[in-house]
């Protein structure tokens, strides 16, 4: 697709839906490509992958920005200077500044490893989500793609997938299961959400 719009990831952990999204931009029909890759941990393997794929990436926290201001105010600075136009949250551990939410409208998203508003908000996170499901004796979990706002896991729903909690899951085989998804579904969500914004309805 020609006029690809420029998708930042943010990422702290493994990377595995950021090098999901990373292979799926490389499609003809893909609407962006991966113009950077930014954490808040300089030793995570998402940083890594990028640099694999030759992703540009940048590496920013409270250590390298300890006053808020400052660290919202050079994170955006770089989001610009990427001409970066829709930002994907992938196991991202850093609360997003107020300042950049606001710059990017409807326009970030978030992966959570649940079905919301189940299971979300402060502390929900990783082995926590699939260990809370399981002892809730659910039957049900998923995973939801959400517009991100000022708060933990509260803005506008994007997408959902259902998947089954097997008799016997442990929070790993089931947060394994899920992620499976994940890396399917969150790659081809970008991709409707980043349509929605070159056709101006988003
Ligand atoms: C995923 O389970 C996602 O739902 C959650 O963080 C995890 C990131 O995994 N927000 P990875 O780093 O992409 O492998």
């Amino acid at each position: 697709m020609t006029n690809k719009l420029n998708l930042a990831i943010f990422a702290s952990g493994t990377g595995s839906n950021a090098e999901a999204i990373i292979h799926y931009s490389f499609r003809e029909a893909a609407s962006y490509r991966v113009a950077l890759l930014v954490s808040n941990n300089s030793q995570c393997l998402a940083l890594q992958r990028a640099m694999m794929f030759a992703i540009p990436t940048l590496h920013i926290s409270s250590t390298t920005h300890p006053n808020e201001s400052e660290y919202s105010h050079a994170l955006l600075n770089e989001l610009r200077t990427h001409s970066v136009e829709i930002i994907a949250l992938a196991g991202f551990m850093k609360k997003m500044p107020t300042d950049v939410i606001q710059a990017f409208p409807h326009r970030i998203f978030n992966i959570h490893p649940a079905l919301l508003p189940k299971f979300g908000g402060h502390g929900m996170y990783g082995a926590n989500v699939h260990r809370a499901v399981i002892e809730a004796g659910e039957h049900e979990s998923g995973l939801t793609i959400h517009e991100v706002d000022a708060d933990y896991d509260s803005g506008k729903v994007f997408a959902q997938k259902t998947v089954e909690v097997l008799a016997g899951d442990t929070p790993e085989t089931l947060a394994h299961r899920i992620n499976e998804w994940e890396c399917e579904i969150y790659p081809e969500s970008l991709h409707q959400a980043a349509l929605e914004i070159k056709r101006g309805e988003r």
